[in-house]
């Protein structure tokens, strides 16, 4: 049977992360997968991860199934963290979470319950976009659709062709938006972009699919929601996926949770029952080591606190590689332009170098970016800038 089969392509992001492993060169260095590293070029779990962890290790007393839904304490911590605890939508029983696999789970198990309502709707997504959200939604059965986001050329969000496209989505479909941090731009829509596209959601009839993985990594968590808690606040339909990966660290524990937001309660209801049996029918129950760390952080207000600590380190840290590679590229090149960089939120950025050039940072200087010139600002640290820097301007000239 297998004989049939041809060999896959390796996803690129995963394909680069097994190339930059297999290199031997010390000087090598990692700006691919979307990971943070701190100033050693480590990925360390957290120290209220760490701390949860053992606390989970003496109050756990069963490895029985927890669920379809996951934990539910889990769940309420959720929809806090992304709504904030006073959002109306908490208490308008309109809204429904339940934990998943990660934020690509997530985005997985949304898709599939908009199948199932709607088969006919079509997926709108930015270009660029993750390049797995096109393979994960549109193997869901989506028909993919493409609305422009960010020109190369300015460097900027193309927010007129943007609008004038989803303009024209019709009434059903879904369109896909990034939370905050932006990946792989790092390009945010600006608070009047967000409104504007809840005006034109609502006269359209449009509905809005929020993927938000990087909460707390741009501006701030509260600040990092603003677009999802508005849309809450004006949408009579909304899907939210979130991920925990990266602001808890936990990227193999496969954390993660969708969010429903339906016209009332009883459809909610309906929803989250659609939700559960996809899931039952996929992986049948999530996986519950790193929602019990996520739940009992952000129940006791000191782990909480401490995980914000860090968590505002984690996002300082990417804010000070931005200006470092920023300055260091500008200061040692006329006429260089990275300006953007500094700008830009999250994790990633478009450092807007050709195939050619990426090629050569690879082959020559064992630097490790992703095809579209999107780099991880994390991988940069004290130690490699030098040498980051003046190989990038060895390819520039
Ligand atoms: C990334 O964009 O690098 C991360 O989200 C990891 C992944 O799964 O692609």
């Amino acid at each position: 049977m297998f004989e049939s089969l041809k060999p896959v392509a390796m996803d690129p992001i995963l394909g680069l992360m097994a190339a930059f492993r297999a290199d031997d060169r010390t000087t090598k260095i990692d700006l691919g997968v979307g990971v943070y590293m701190n100033d050693q070029g480590h990925t360390p779990v957290m120290a209220s991860v760490k701390e949860a962890e053992a606390q989970l290790m003496q109050l756990e007393t069963t490895k029985s199934y927890q669920g379809i839904a996951g934990d539910p304490g889990y769940n309420q911590h959720m929809l806090e963290l992304l709504f904030g605890p006073e959002h109306s939508i908490l208490s308008s029983g309109r809204v429904k979470t339940i934990q998943a696999p990660g934020g690509s789970g997530a985005l997985r198990v949304g898709a599939e319950v908009i199948q199932r309502a709607r088969p006919e709707s079509k997926l709108w997504v930015g270009v660029p976009t993750w390049p797995n959200h096109i393979p994960l939604l549109g193997s869901a059965g989506f028909e993919i659709k493409e609305y422009p986001y960010y020109d190369r050329d300015t460097k900027q969000i193309n927010a007129d062709a943007m609008m004038e496209t989803l303009r024209q989505v019709p009434a059903g479909d879904m369109v896909l938006l990034h939370g905050c941090c932006h990946n792989p731009t790092g390009a945010d829509l600006t608070h009047a972009q967000w409104d504007l596209i809840a005006d034109l959601a609502l006269e359209r009839g449009f509905i809005p699919f929020i993927d938000t993985a990087y909460q707390g990594l741009g501006d701030g968590l509260d600040e990092d929601a603003y677009g999802l808690r508005m849309m809450a606040d004006r949408l009579p339909e909304l899907l939210v996926a979130s991920s925990c990966s990266k602001n808890f660290g936990l990227y193999r524990e496969r954390t993660g949770s969708i969010t429903f937001i339906a016209e009332n309660a009883k459809q909610a209801d309906i929803v989250a029952s659609q939700a559960m049996s996809v899931a039952r029918q996929i992986y049948s129950m999530p996986p519950a080591h790193g929602a019990l760390i996520v739940s009992l952080i952000l129940g006791d207000a000191a782990l909480r606190a401490n995980w914000e600590t860090e968590l505002t380190e984690v996002r300082s840290r990417i804010q000070s590689m931005r200006t470092l590679l920023t300055d260091s590229i500008q200061n040692n090149a006329a006429g260089v332009d990275f300006s953007h960089v500094q700008q830009q939120k999250g994790m990633f950025s478009f450092l807007g170098l050709n195939t050619d050039q990426l090629d050569q940072l690879r082959n020559e200087f064992g630097i490790y970016i992703v095809s579209s010139s999107r780099v991880n600002l994390a991988g940069i640290n004290s130690s490699n800038i030098g040498y980051l820097s003046s190989s990038i301007l060895s390819v520039l000239k």
